[in-house]
């Protein structure tokens, strides 16, 4: 495969930044296509770890294009900053058609989340309210704010909307001459990368070009296919990346769905897998399982191939990259989920309705663990013997091979078993 869409498949922080830099390696371009610093991507490499929340987990490697493609919301402070660190050359192209994230939008998010009964648990980033504006079609385009006349004249209008509905939330009101000034300065370091990144896509597949199309968040946080309400305001699919990059549908090969060999969730939400209590404790310092952007502890879940199945459908998975593997040494028996018990039936999908996936009961099958240390495993048949038979039956349940597993955070914990990119 050439052009493969990097997929979470679960509720996020799988390991997607991980599995990328590592495919990386071998690629010509890295496309971010939805989303925007509500991710949070962990790539460790040389004993270094990077956190990156915008840009494409290519930007560490100087010889590939990384590109934020048009589904992208980006805030520029956060661009700035986070550009900022990187501190070897790198090629970037951000698309003239992506949305931006301005103050009032966190401000907005923060206030929406107030007055909520049943909180979705946001990043508090802004993201749903300028995913909302884009829809509505008041957003302001890249192309706009790297203008700075017509960016001038559409924040005058937007914060002028914006202060009326801060101020039925209580909220502070924004000063738009404030916030046009400070922003000009982000225009102007972010201008020289933007183009139409459409184009540049189309090129790099003309060349015949490896390309990795990066995803943010996780199937079950997709606006549409997700646990709705308790989802993020874009699709993290791979169905959604010819929209979200301007390539045609026939022009991905694949997906390659990163999945944690059990669960987590950060934020609200039902979550049927769900371990409280010591073991959850245990996995949650050992798989460092705490949020990259908002330093939340995530929830703690037995793998959930319902999910997975979900996941498959809707998105399309090639592959599976099983990541986090080396957490569950040392636990006596596994669980794994394979239905759900709903109104005493069983059933294999996910209720559309959140009160009735709340109240699905999970069917498990145990597996036997494992005690050894497998973090400096280099391939498959090194693998404790019930650490593979879990795999295979992870692969049995959900019907998809698995070409990659992880036993540690580092670029070089990976194993590849079946040469796909
Ligand atoms: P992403 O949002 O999908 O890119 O995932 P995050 O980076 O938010 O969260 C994944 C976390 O797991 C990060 O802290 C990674 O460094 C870490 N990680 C990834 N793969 C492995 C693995 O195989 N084993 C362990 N122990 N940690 C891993
Ligand atoms: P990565 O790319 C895990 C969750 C939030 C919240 C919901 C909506 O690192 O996997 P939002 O701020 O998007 O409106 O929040 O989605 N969420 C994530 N959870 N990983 C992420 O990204 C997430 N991005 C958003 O916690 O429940
Ligand atoms: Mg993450």
């Amino acid at each position: 495969m050439k052009r493969i869409v990097v997929v979470g498949t679960q509720w996020g922080d799988e390991g997607k930044g991980k599995i990328t830099d590592y495919l990386a390696q071998r690629a010509d371009v890295v496309c971010r296509y939805q989303g925007g610093n509500n991710a949070g991507h962990t790539v460790v490499f040389n004993g270094q770890k990077h956190s990156l929340h915008l840009l494409p987990s290519g930007i560490l490697n100087p010889d590939i294009l990384n590109v934020m493609a048009n589904g992208m919301v980006i805030n520029p402070k956060a661009f700035v900053e986070e550009a900022s660190k990187i501190k070897t050359p790198f090629k970037l192209a951000i698309s003239n058609r992506a949305h931006v994230v301005l103050p009032f939008h966190s401000e907005l998010d923060k206030a929406y989340e107030s007055t909520k009964a049943h909180k979705i648990g946001t990043t508090h980033k802004g993201i749903g309210p300028a995913y909302t504006d884009k829809s509505a079609r008041i957003g302001m385009r890249v192309s706009t704010f790297i203008h700075p006349i017509r960016f001038k004249e559409k924040l005058e209008e937007l914060v002028l909307l914006k202060n009326e509905e801060l101020l039925s939330y209580g909220f502070n009101l924004l000063d738009s001459k404030a916030i046009y000034d400070e922003y000009l300065i982000y225009a102007k370091e972010m201008k020289p990368y933007v183009c139409d990144t459409s184009i540049v896509l189309n090129e790099a597949i003309n060349e015949d070009k490896k390309i990795l199309f990066e995803g943010a968040q996780g199937v079950l946080l997709c606006l549409d296919h997700g646990t709705y309400p308790y989802v993020t305001s874009s699709s993290p699919t791979a169905s959604s990346v010819p929209l979200n990059t301007g390539i045609a549908p026939w022009l991905v090969d694949g997906a390659i769905g990163v999945t944690k060999a059990y669960t987590t969730r950060v934020g609200e939400g039902p979550m049927p897998s769900e371990i409280l209590g010591e073991l959850a404790s245990n996995i949650r310092i050992k798989g460092n399982e705490f949020g990259t952007t908002t330093g939340r502890p995530r929830r703690i879940g037995w793998l959930d191939t319902v999910i997975l199945k979900h996941t498959k459908r809707v998105s399309g998975l090639s592959y599976l990259a099983v990541t986090l593997l080396d957490v569950l040494s040392g636990i006596d028996e596994l669980n794994i989920v394979t239905s759900y018990q709903f109104e005493g039936e069983e059933i294999d999908y996910i209720p559309a309705e959140i009160d009735d996936f709340a109240a699905c009961k999970p069917n498990i099958i145990k597996m036997p663990g494992w005690t050894e240390d497998i973090t400096q495993v280099t391939s498959f048949d090194e693998l404790p013997k019930h650490a593979k038979a879990y795999l295979k039956k992870l692969e049995e349940l959900v019907g998809v091979p698995i070409a990659i597993f992880s036993v540690g955070p580092d670029r070089n914990q990976t194993i590849m078993v079946k040469d796909i990119f």
